[in-house]
């Protein structure tokens, strides 16, 4: 119910997005943001080069880059399986609309296999052309990692029902055990699927058109480890409303398979 709702908002958010020929990246972004000015709902812009990996996608979605050309997203932000080259990739940059941007062409879209709006929410695009200038972001592969405090990133609305964001916005979250979020979302979170993030006090969350982007944390080598991928959510930031992200450690065996099927 409150899975579907959100969905559907996204969707229409994306056919518009379609139908107006562009994004709305160059909307009035945030004149001139003081210190406290929410962002990503309770964030705070990333800097240039922080986290190479984020990818933002032309229906209104984020991603992460998996290889030199595949982009893992989710599944509620692509079509069914197939060849696509409708989707542009923007990657290398925070401001969407820097002259230093890379924007690339999809030339295929993986859907998980069995998605159906309820959870197995990832999906794989292929670029028509590698980008090999930009690190990439691994994926967990064990649960070891699910758990702590998680960074979150995108150019999603900074507030529920807001703009989409000319510039990447971040902030962090603490990991929600599946018990309390089912309890919040009355049951419909599927555990082994979905990972929570967020305060009880709500105020820091992602947002529309952050979706398919990586919720990611340091591993033991200090390195960057993606846990989750932007779902679904009550709202934004609302308080007993934690985010809702697909839990990368239990599809990664699929997620790598998938990833050599479609050339690496
Ligand atoms: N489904 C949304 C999107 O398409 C993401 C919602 C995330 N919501 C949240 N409260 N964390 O962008």
């Amino acid at each position: 119910m409150v899975r579907w709702r959100t969905l559907t908002g996204l969707l229409a958010a994306a056919l518009a997005a379609v139908t107006a020929g562009s994004l709305t990246l160059a909307a009035p972004a945030v004149a001139d943001a003081g210190p406290a000015t929410p962002y990503v709902v309770g964030g705070a812009r990333a800097a240039q080069g922080e986290f190479p990996f984020m990818v933002r996608l032309s229906m209104g979605c984020g991603g992460a880059l998996y290889s030199p050309r595949l982009v893992l997203t989710a599944a509620h932000c692509v079509g069914a399986t197939g060849t696509n080259t409708s989707i542009t990739a923007t990657l290398g940059v925070v401001d969407l609309q820097s002259s230093s941007r890379i924007t690339v062409r999809s030339n295929y879209v993986y859907r998980a296999p069995g998605y159906n709006g309820n959870g197995k929410d990832w999906a794989l695009i292929r670029l028509a052309t590698p980008v090999t200038s930009l690190s990439t972001l691994k994926i967990a592969n064990t649960t070891a990692y699910d758990n702590g405090t998680f960074t979150i990133a995108g150019w999603g609305a900074a507030r529920e029902g807001g703009a989409q964001q000319r510039y990447l916005l971040k902030a962090t979250v603490p990991f929600v055990s599946d018990a309390t979020c089912n309890a919040n979302y009355g049951g419909d979170i599927i555990p082994a699927e979905e990972i929570c993030a967020g305060y009880a006090s709500g105020g820091v969350d992602t947002c529309q058109g952050d979706s398919g982007g990586p919720m990611f944390r340091r591993d033991a080598s200090n390195a960057w480890i993606q846990v989750g991928i932007v779902s679904w959510g009550n709202g934004c930031a609302r308080p007993n409303y934690p985010g809702v992200y697909t839990q990368v450690s239990y599809f990664a065996s699929a997620i790598a398979s998938a990833a050599a099927g479609l050339g690496g």
